[in-house]
């Protein structure tokens, strides 16, 4: 197959020195990149800010923004068979961006935050033959509840739950849901033995989706 894999944070510009982003260090989406290569898949990497090198082998397509995230994905997507989405996607960007360096006033700033483009959800909608699996990061009581809402609501085929503590951490611990809601398996331990072992069932379960 060849897998598309969104890996790492994006950053959303206020001005041009300054951004949001989040902790996110790409480990997960690399270490299934490194496990797709090694299990003969072809890989497209599509990776915002990270510290870590890219696979031997990956077609690789470094991003910051989401809209390059988005434009990236977008391209690729018409060629690729699935795509697992690990990036943690800034939701929010600055409705404005201001050229050079903002200048402190010496009194408050107040920032307005727009939605950014929901990578995965546009995906689901030009879905066609492919399979998605995205992950969701959820933190409350109801995070079954809204990683299937999720799933749904992208066209997720599968949904891999997992909590904050993986952010920026070596380890993990996921759950696979189906469409059904039904939780089919758990992994747990390092990012690399985790990132072998999903790919094993990704593989296993869409493997008939091939072209
Ligand atoms: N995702 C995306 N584009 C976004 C936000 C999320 O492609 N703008 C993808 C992520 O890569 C992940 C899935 O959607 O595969 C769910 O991401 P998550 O951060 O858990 O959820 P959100 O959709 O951002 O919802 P919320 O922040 O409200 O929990």
């Amino acid at each position: 197959m060849r897998i598309l894999i969104t890996a790492g944070p994006t950053r959303e510009y206020l001005d041009d020195v300054r951004y949001l982003s989040n902790a996110s260090s790409g480990r997960m989406g690399y270490a299934l990149a490194e496990a797709a290569l090694a299990a003969g898949h072809e890989v497209v990497l599509i990776s915002g800010p990270v510290a870590l090198h890219p696979p031997a082998g990956a077609l690789v397509r470094l991003v910051e923004t989401t809209d390059q995230l988005l434009a990236a994905c977008d391209a690729a997507w018409p060629d690729c068979d699935g795509v697992i989405a690990t990036a943690a996607v800034c939701d929010y960007r600055p409705r404005e961006r201001f050229p050079g360096k903002l200048a402190k006033t010496g009194v408050s700033l107040e920032l307005e935050l727009v939605e950014t483009a929901d990578v995965l959800a546009e995906l689901g909608r030009k879905k066609g033959h492919r399979w998605i699996v995205g992950f969701a990061l959820e933190s409350e009581e109801f995070a079954h509840i809204n990683a299937i809402r999720k799933l749904k609501e992208k066209n997720c085929n599968a949904i891999v739950l997992n909590r904050p503590t993986a952010i920026g951490s070596a380890d993990n611990s996921v759950e696979v849901i189906e469409r059904s809601g039904e939780t089919v398996a758990r992994f747990s331990g390092p990012k690399t033995v985790v990132a072998a072992e999903l790919l094993q069932w990704i593989s296993q379960a869409f493997a008939s989706h091939e072209a």
